[in-house]
């Protein structure tokens, strides 16, 4: 070893035994000089004394959210106007929405730094096969979306995708080898989150083998950092956009620009804002919307106390009845103005199978705690935040699993039923079973129409569709 190395290793020895993190030196013996450098840059780049912190708060705490008690619902824009007065303020939002996407001030932002592990797929998730006929990716059915609708406002819409350490460099590839679906590479912006160590439950640092700390994506709310750090900031700045369209990857139902909302989020001069469905009922996996202190937060569905899941109001109706669809609008100057102010978002556990080595060196996948970031926790930083409510078979087809639930099934089911009603509002007959489910498989390309809106102008470009038919309209 030579001497700066021998003095790194020993500086950092002593320091790593003050953060009673010594155990991370524990083969150095046994690595060769490129695997000593290679550890001792990733220990260097830890700040213990904010690990110490997370050790206390977070990775020894089973549960670090305290919920209160006192939450209110919190108020938001029904999809209908309630009368007049709104209605034409609605008019005047879609308006200008039309108007800020000309003039190309909203940016397309999915986060896709998830792997598709609860689907059984082994890749990036936006590379999942969904569409119901021609099997589209969710990535091409997002950079289809996108070229359309730069095409309907005759403008281009820059798209920005976060990846993760684990999927950055399979997914450039992904566009690379399907040549950006279309879209012109210097408008598509892939860059990567952040991670955050794993931690043993008892706070030590895991190692993922000898020479490697074992570490995990910082979560959707790494995205905030990430999008600075990366230059997309300075990319959308030079390409004068205000406003972040956030979407997940999981949704192949998104309405990536949507004139109503951009349009309702910029009237009110709101910093963050988000699209809510009616819950199905008080155990739905969404995150809920609530008031406290005056200000809004989405609490996850497993933070939220079953008394308070279950309130009802006097006509039965759920008092948390909002759901939160990840779906958000930000402006790109509150995500730089967090930068700026070095903000931190609240860490939340969770107890996760992790794959790393034990003392002897050996291979073991007990539980451990990774900890991460949700982007909504930036909801109550903002100066100002609407909700607006969206139709759940018009916008949301969240694809978690491979069956069941928010499944694979359930959203090319959805996609279907989309389509089907997107003919029937033009006045279109789609065959139906005697029990009234669809009989026809229907996809509809984002070039042809990116709502129903524009169906009515291709009605002769549709043919007649019959019982077991496969249509795709492109
Ligand atoms: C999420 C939301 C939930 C919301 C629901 C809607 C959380 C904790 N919960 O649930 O409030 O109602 O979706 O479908 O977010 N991602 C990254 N990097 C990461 C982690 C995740 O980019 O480090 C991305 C994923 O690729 C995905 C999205 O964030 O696009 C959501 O992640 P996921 O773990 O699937 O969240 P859910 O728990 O399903």
């Amino acid at each position: 070893m030579d001497v700066g190395t021998q003095q790194m290793y020993e500086d950092i020895k002593n320091v790593l035994k003050k953060h009673r993190q010594s155990h991370l030196l524990a083969f150095w013996d046994q690595l060769d000089t490129v695997q000593r450098q290679r550890l001792l840059s990733q220990i260097r780049q830890l700040d213990l004394a904010k690990i110490d912190g997370w050790v206390a708060d977070y990775v020894k705490k089973p549960s670090s959210d305290a919920i209160r008690g006192d939450l209110l619902p919190a108020p938001f824009y029904s999809l209908r106007p309630s009368d007049n007065k709104q209605k034409r303020k609605y008019a005047e939002a879609v308006k200008l929405g039309q108007h800020l996407i000309r003039q190309g001030k909203v940016a397309a932002f999915v986060v896709a730094g998830g792997q598709g592990t609860r689907l059984g797929f082994d890749g990036p998730k936006g590379d999942f096969p969904i569409s119901p006929v021609k099997n589209k990716t969710l990535f091409q059915i997002f950079a289809e979306y996108i070229a359309a609708a730069s095409k309907k406002y005759n403008t281009v819409c820059p798209w920005y995708i976060m990846t993760s350490p684990l999927n950055r460099a399979r997914t450039e590839e992904i566009f690379r080898s399907n040549n950006y679906y279309g879209l012109d590479e210097k408008d598509v912006f892939i860059f990567q989150q952040g991670t955050i160590p794993n931690f043993s439950p008892d706070g030590k640092v895991l190692l993922a083998d000898k020479a490697n700390l074992s570490s995990s994506p910082d979560g959707h709310g790494g995205s905030l950092k990430a999008l600075y750090q990366s230059g997309a900031i300075d990319d959308m700045k030079r390409r004068g956009v205000e406003f972040i369209s956030y979407f997940q990857v999981d949704n192949p139902l998104i309405n990536i620009f949507d004139p109503l909302f951009i349009g309702l989020h910029a009237l009110d001069k709101a910093e963050m804002s988000s699209r809510a469905v009616i819950k199905t009922g008080p155990y739905e996996k969404v995150g809920n919307f609530c008031l406290a202190d005056g200000r809004l937060n989405i609490i996850e569905y497993s933070d939220l106390p079953d008394e308070l899941a279950e309130r009802q109001n006097p006509d039965g109706s759920l008092t948390f009845k909002l759901g939160s669809i990840a779906i958000h609008i930000i402006n790109r100057a509150f995500a730089e103005r967090l930068n700026t102010d070095g903000f931190s978002l609240p860490l939340h556990r969770a107890l996760k199978k992790i794959l790393h080595i034990d003392e002897h060196g050996e291979p073991v996948e007990p539980n451990g705690v990774k900890l991460e970031t949700f982007v909504f926790d930036a909801v109550p930083l903002a100066s100002k935040s609407i909700i607006l409510e969206t139709l759940r078979p018009e916008e949301f087809a969240p694809t978690k699993n491979a069956a069941g639930v928010d499944s694979v099934v359930t959203a090319r089911k959805m996609m279907v039923a989309r389509a089907a009603s997107w003919l029937e509002s033009a006045g279109l007959t789609v065959p139906k079973k005697p029990d009234g489910s669809i009989d026809c498989v229907i996809e509809i390309a984002p070039g042809f129409a990116l709502g129903k809106e524009d169906i009515k102008e291709k009605l002769n470009q549709i043919p007649q569709i019959n019982p077991d038919d496969e249509i795709y309209l492109t």
